[in-house]
């Protein structure tokens, strides 16, 4: 399918491309030129009525012998061949003011462009359905050209030339096969500063998006869309609708992603276009997450990657709302030393959306106080954590803990046994304040003992006693 697409583009540059052109070029060139003549197809059938003249499934011999001055008016429907040569067309009716191309299902390209000297007024093209694109080119010159109706192809593009004639009132465009997801009419999205050109689409807001992403979609909504992402985009960054979605009420909503990968950045931009789901800001210089944490703009923010800065620290994360929410954290390549591993556990166990986090390529501080409880952190959530071969231990002298994996490290290298520096948790506080207490009563009762035997004096508690 995509080779057909490429070869119908291929042919149809070629074939639009105005003459003179071709005699620069070689033999294959000169062989299309030839196939796109008006005269390969003489077999048609031509009726005439005063100055009109109606044509079917081609010419008819006679009238291309010589220049038909009287005709004013040409229909030519069901033309047989994948392509028209207009240059042609205006030599032979130098004086039409109407020309109509009417379901030629297997015309496909335009060869030549009407000149200057064109008297068309009205242009119709319906019903070629292997019609994608007409080359601004071609009517380019049409000094006298009002009306453009090009309902009913398979249209998917139109380039703004098309709409600039000096004279030109009317342009027809529905019920087409219109790209609105590739840039191709971005222009169309960006007339909306400057209503000119776009005045002059008659129905434009019957227009309908027909492939990929905007499927179905009204082109005026989507327009509106593009307008809005390219006046918020974020200066440096490049903006990209990745999905859309409607909801109930059938408003288009838009899925952003905001591109700021290796821009120089040292602060994230302080604005998101609105329902932007994806941040992109890998190989910058970004040294903390604070701005994006504390920033509103952030809340809606689904995935974010920052591979390659300089962050050292992510404490901000610990409380934080989007934390909770998340979908995508990418964090490899920064000089995290250590997290707060608690936060992380409590924030992931309570995110519902959660899906990627890495962590790999950090220099990884490796000691008893960390290791222990960031290893069991990884292997807690090791499905979410998936570069967990990537986390290592950052590089040291000590052969036993340098860029070892921490996934799989046996604590006794972090941990060895003269060397305990285990924390104190609170249960062994308890367990050691129960046992000072217990050291101090069995003190006191030994105290007790002892005066007793020696004095026989009864302990104060058991004088007052009864
Ligand atoms: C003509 O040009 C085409 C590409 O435009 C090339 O593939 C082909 O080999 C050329 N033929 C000759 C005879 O030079
Ligand atoms: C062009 O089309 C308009 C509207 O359909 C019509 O009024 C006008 O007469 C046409 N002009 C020519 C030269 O056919
Ligand atoms: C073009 O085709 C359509 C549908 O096949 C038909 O209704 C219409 O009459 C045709 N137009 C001409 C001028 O033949
Ligand atoms: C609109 O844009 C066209 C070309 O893009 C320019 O020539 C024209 O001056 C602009 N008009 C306004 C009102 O900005
Ligand atoms: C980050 O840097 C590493 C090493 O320079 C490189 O291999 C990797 O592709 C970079 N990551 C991104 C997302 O560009």
């Amino acid at each position: 399918m995509k080779v057909i697409e490429r070869l119908l583009l291929l042919s149809f540059v070629t074939a639009v491309t105005p003459g003179p052109h071709y005699r620069r070029r070689n033999n294959s060139d000169y062989l299309v030129n030839k196939l796109c003549s008006v005269r390969e197809h003489i077999r048609g059938h031509c009726e005439p009525t005063h100055f009109k003249l109606t044509c079917r499934k081609g010419f008819a011999d006679e009238w291309l012998n010589g220049i038909k001055h009287e005709i004013s008016h040409l229909h030519v429907i069901e033309w047989p061949g994948k392509c028209l040569n207009v240059g042609q067309i205006q030599e032979h009716f130098p004086n039409l003011k109407s020309l109509e191309i009417i379901n030629s299902t297997v015309l496909h390209s335009f060869k030549e462009n009407f000149k200057a000297t064109s008297k068309i007024e009205n242009l119709t093209v319906h019903g070629l359905t292997s019609l994608w694109e007409i080359p601004p080119e071609i009517v380019e010159n049409m000094k006298e050209l009002r009306i453009i109706d090009l309902r009913g192809n398979m249209l998917r593009h139109i380039k703004a030339g098309l709409l600039r004639g000096p004279k030109l009132q009317r342009v027809y465009l529905s019920d087409n096969k219109w790209d609105c997801s590739d840039g191709g009419l971005d222009w169309l999205a960006m007339e909306r500063d400057n209503n000119t050109l776009r005045k002059r689409i008659i129905d434009y807001y019957d227009l309908m998006c027909h492939q990929q992403l905007y499927r179905g979609k009204p082109l005026h909504k989507v327009m509106d869309i593009i307008w809005k992402i390219r006046h918020t985009c974020p200066m440096p960054c490049a903006c990209t609708m990745t999905h859309v979605v409607s909801d109930a009420a059938g408003t288009v909503i838009p899925l952003i992603t905001v591109d700021c990968a290796g821009r120089e950045l040292n602060l994230p931009p302080a604005n998101l276009p609105p329902s932007t789901t994806t941040l992109r800001l890998e190989n910058n210089k970004i040294n903390t997450i604070r701005s994006i944490i504390q920033n509103r703009e952030y809340q809606k923010l689904a995935d974010l990657y920052l591979d390659n800065n300089s962050i050292s620290a992510v404490k901000e994360l610990e409380g934080s709302e989007w934390f909770t929410t998340f979908r995508v954290l990418s964090l490899r390549g920064n000089m995290l030393k250590q997290i707060p591993v608690y936060a992380f556990d409590k924030a992931f166990q309570a995110n519902n959306n959660i899906m990627h986090v890495f962590l790999g390529r950090n220099p990884w501080r490796c000691d008893c106080h960390f290791i222990p409880r960031f290893q069991s952190l990884l292997l807690k959530y090791k499905r979410v954590i998936r570069d967990l071969a990537d986390i290592r231990c950052s590089k040291s002298s000590d052969k036993t803990t340098s860029l070892m994996q921490i996934s799989t490290m046996p604590l006794g290298h972090v941990c060895s046994n003269n060397d305990i520096e285990m924390p104190i948790s609170p249960i062994n506080i308890v367990n050691l304040v129960l046992f000072g207490l217990i050291l101090l009563i069995m003190g006191r009762f030994f105290y007790d003992w002892h005066n007793f035997k020696t004095t026989g004096k009864l302990p104060w508690l058991s004088s007052i006693l009864p």
